[in-house]
């Protein structure tokens, strides 16, 4: 994976200049010169995964082959070709390993084999081989942070205090309930006289620390009661899940997307959480999170795994679901300049700007954190994502009430036309909406049922895939799946929206087209450009020698906005050629330096 550099079209003072523009608000740390011009800069590295584009599937939810109503592995295989015409280069398949479903495959009870309502190991390596003839890599979700209480590592390990496994999990004897500091909280958890050591709180509600009988002990799991937390300080664990992802890798998987991977370490003082204030939807205090998440211990870990992955050819790859605070926290994940670590930890700030402290995606707040992905990350690959089975999808997230088809085309014209590796989730490229169970008895996912109505779960964004109009969109042959099939397939569904030329679907099969073939987009650096307006986000992505550069203008607002945007400090004239506009009128733009974009109106042109 020779990496060459082209030394462009532009030379460098210019691109200082219009780089240099692409300073942000003052409170964003500030790019060096050299940073910036890094930014700028076309570079050619083949190496997969940093021009892939990777989607995420369900696997309950994208086809079910055997009419049990639940998706499954032969299904995929089925829908392939469908994946290869939108242009997706590899799969991130979440859980299918058995489990007993409490939190639908993220609690596994046995890494090494394929749930049977998912099929079996041949159906995999049928998936993998299938998928290989049509240059799809397959990603597994590894479950890195707990097991289920199923796993029989966990039924031995709580058996009592001296088995072989005693020390793989998180065990301790707990506080008596009447020591001095013993909060109101912890005394609500009880047992025999004790009471947890601290007031840590599940992720998914009440304490993170369950007792058992047998052992006179809590375990501690930051998730649900049945996800006990492994316990990396052991090493004899982490050789097991290295083991684990060395099977799937002898098997031909491409990489895999760390579940939760902050979570492995908790604070061995085991200290209080400090409250927020007020409480939750499952109604438990707000808690900061210093203690049992992002702690420095798992850096060390995120090396050795990378060293085990680097030993397999062909460019294995370790994606992380890592919700970080800041762009300074997401280059840790990397291992900064060593990059050492995660060639693709999740950057989470782009595309859930409401998880990053409860912020707006506008203009501005994209500039700065696509900026900051370009120039705080030592020059490695960003990887940007809008859309997953744990949040209401961005069709929702972000609709106006009136404009959520040009939203929709916005969002995936950042996530495509960006430098960064794009993921995408399942009917995420159909706009999809979240479809949100209305009864709490129709709710399959536990935080859903324990935090109805101020939490209804997850149900709404893991509803089956739409695939035409026929009984159950195609995806079922059975009359009840495991979540209903949207009423609105009917008419938002593959086959529909394949007919339409201006459908999401193919808005995203040009985006990802041209992303594939332009050098531009493959290779340019990003400069952004018109840094000082507050609705539109412009960027030019420079080309290399012999090519044309792109220029990019979206309209994140709801009013029409007219833009003059000013290429020469890029070293470019300002005529164009438009390749996509979200109405009919942009394509016959000649130029940029008055471009009016209707409200929430989308601009890709090659600059002449
Ligand atoms: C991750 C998964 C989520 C799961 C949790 C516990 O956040 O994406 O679906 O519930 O980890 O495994």
């Amino acid at each position: 994976m020779a990496a060459k550099h082209f030394v462009g079209a532009l030379c460098l003072s210019a691109m200082l200049v219009g780089a240099g523009g692409a300073q942000t608000s003052a409170a964003a740390v500030t790019p060096t010169p050299a940073e910036l011009h890094a930014a700028a800069m076309p570079t050619h590295d083949d190496t997969w995964w940093k021009h892939a584009l990777v989607y995420e599937i369900y696997p309950r939810s994208f086809q079910d082959s055997n009419g049990d109503g639940v998706g499954d592995l032969n299904g995929m295989t089925q829908r392939l070709d469908y994946l290869q015409g939108l242009g997706v280069d590899a799969i991130w398949i979440a859980p299918m390993f058995p489990s007993p479903q409490v939190d639908f495959g993220y609690d596994v009870s046995d890494f090494l084999t394929v749930d049977p309502q998912y099929g079996s190991l041949a159906d995999m390596d049928k998936l993998i081989a299938e998928a290989k003839k049509r240059k799809i890599r397959i990603c597994l979700d590894w479950v890195v942070n707990h097991t289920s209480d199923k796993h029989k590592w966990f039924e031995e390990s709580a058996s009592n205090r001296t088995n072989s496994k005693a020390d793989w999990y998180v065990w301790n004897d707990g506080k008596k309930a009447t020591d001095a500091g013993v909060g109101t909280y912890q005394k609500k958890f009880e047992h025999d006289g004790m009471v947890p050591p601290n007031n840590w709180e599940s992720v998914f509600g009440g304490s993170a620390w369950t007792w058992v009988p047998a052992r006179k002990q809590f375990y501690y799991h930051k998730f649900y009661v049945q996800q006990p937390d492994l316990n990396y300080r052991n090493p004899a664990v982490e050789k097991a899940m290295f083991d684990g992802m060395r099977f799937w890798m002898d098997r031909g998987v491409a990489g895999f997307r760390l579940d939760a991977v902050p979570t492995l370490f908790e604070d061995p003082q085991l200290r209080d959480e400090a409250e927020t204030g007020g409480v939750n939807a499952q109604g438990d205090p707000n808690l900061k999170d210093t203690y049992t998440s992002n702690l420095a211990d798992v850096h060390a870990v995120m090396q050795r795994m990378r060293a085990v992955v680097a030993k397999y050819p062909g460019d294995r790859v370790l994606i992380g679901e890592t919700y970080l605070p800041n762009t300074a926290a997401l280059e840790e994940w990397y291992g900064g300049s060593r990059r050492d670590e995660l060639q693709l930890p999740m950057d989470m700030l782009v595309g859930f700007p409401d998880r990053a402290g409860g912020k707006t995606l506008s203009a501005p707040y994209l500039r700065q954190y696509i900026t900051e992905a370009e120039t705080e990350l030592h020059g490695s690959q960003p990887l940007f994502v809008f859309d997953n089975h744990d949040n209401e999808r961005s069709h929702d997230r972000y609709n106006d009430g009136t404009h959520a088809a040009e939203i929709d085309k916005a969002i995936a014209a950042v996530l495509l036309t960006s430098k960064a590796t794009a993921l995408m989730y399942y009917g995420e490229e159909l706009g999809m909406p979240t479809s949100t169970p209305t009864r709490v008895e129709d709710v399959k996912d536990p935080i859903g049922v324990t935090g109805w109505p101020k939490e209804k779960g997850r149900d709404g964004e893991r509803t089956p895939m739409q695939w035409d109009g026929s009984p159950q969109s195609g995806f079922s042959s059975n009359g009840k799946t495991w979540l209903p099939v949207p009423g609105n397939y009917v008419s938002l569904n593959v086959a529909a929206e394949a007919a339409d030329p201006s459908s999401l679907l193919n808005w995203h099969k040009k985006l990802i087209a041209m992303r594939r073939t332009m050098p531009a987009l493959h290779d340019g650096g990003v400069v952004m450009l018109d840094t000082a307006n507050s609705n539109v986000l412009s960027y030019v992505r420079t080309a290399p020698a012999g090519a044309k550069a792109v220029v990019v203008s979206l309209n994140l607002s709801g009013t029409p906005q007219t833009v003059s945007l000013d290429l020469k400090g890029a070293g470019l004239g300002s005529a164009v050629t438009p390749l996509l506009a979200s109405s009919d009128g942009l394509m016959g733009a000649t130029t940029v330096e008055s471009l009016m974009l209707p409200a929430y109106g989308s601009f890709v042109a090659q600059v002449k």
